[in-house]
């Protein structure tokens, strides 16, 4: 057995589905204007894992903070420095209101953009939310190789990253969909996402099709 398997079967997510017989065509139908939206903490491995999926499906990949960037013309770090996080915010809930009716697409949101009500009850009406699960000590490693997070550069980043995964998971775990990772390839987190989107597209229809014909 592979690293790849290893991680595969030990994370298996979605177990019952097996992920070489999902009919990717079938899926991307399904979504129809629909976008894949991959939510949850900085690090996660929302856009690492968001352009594999992407390209697996053959959709587009579109990162919100890039998005709100060059709609900025300023890095996130600088929107942030210059004008606060309020300001920030507000321009997060515009421009992915925006990106959400350029679906079917994979798009990756910024780490806080899920706690805004308004982007929701966006994401509920024009897509479908996958928060990626992953643990503290994951995350951290990841973040700490990059000092690009305003959010983090502070003296107790491990702290704040805790406060915000305290406050946060609550509302991360209002999406659609689940996927729970530890460190492993982003491939094996990418069939698991297949398998898991399989599963909800599918036996939905699957259901609605039976209630019609009982109807
Ligand atoms: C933030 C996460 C960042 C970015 C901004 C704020 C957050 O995105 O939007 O620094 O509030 O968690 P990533 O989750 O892609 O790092």
């Amino acid at each position: 057995m592979t690293e790849y398997d290893k991680a595969r079967s030990s994370e298996g997510g979605s177990a019952e589905t097996d992920v070489k017989t999902v009919d990717l065509a079938r899926l991307v139908a399904a979504l129809g204007h629909r976008s894949i939206v991959l939510v949850g903490i900085m690090g996660c491995g929302k856009s690492t894992v968001g352009k594999r999926l992407a390209h697996r499906l053959g959709l587009e990949f579109i990162d919100a903070d890039t998005e709100i960037e060059r709609a900025a013309n300023m890095s996130v770090a600088e929107i942030f420095a210059e004008h606060g996080e309020p300001y920030f915010r507000s321009g997060e809930e515009r421009v992915i209101a925006r990106l959400l009716r350029e679906g079917p697409q994979v798009l990756a949101t910024g780490g806080g953009a899920f706690m805004s009500e308004a982007t929701r009850s966006e994401i509920a009406e024009h897509g479908l939310s996958i928060w990626l699960k992953v643990d503290f000590d994951t995350v951290m490693a990841r973040v700490r190789r990059r000092s690009t997070r305003p959010l983090l550069q502070n003296p107790d980043p491990e702290g704040t990253m805790r406060k915000l995964i305290a406050d946060r998971e609550p509302v991360y775990a209002k999406a659609a969909l689940t996927v729970t990772s530890r460190d492993v390839p982003h491939e094996a987190v990418v069939d698991q996402i297949i398998a898991t989107l399989a599963e909800h597209l599918f036996n939905r229809e699957a259901t609605s099709a039976a209630q019609t014909s009982m109807s």
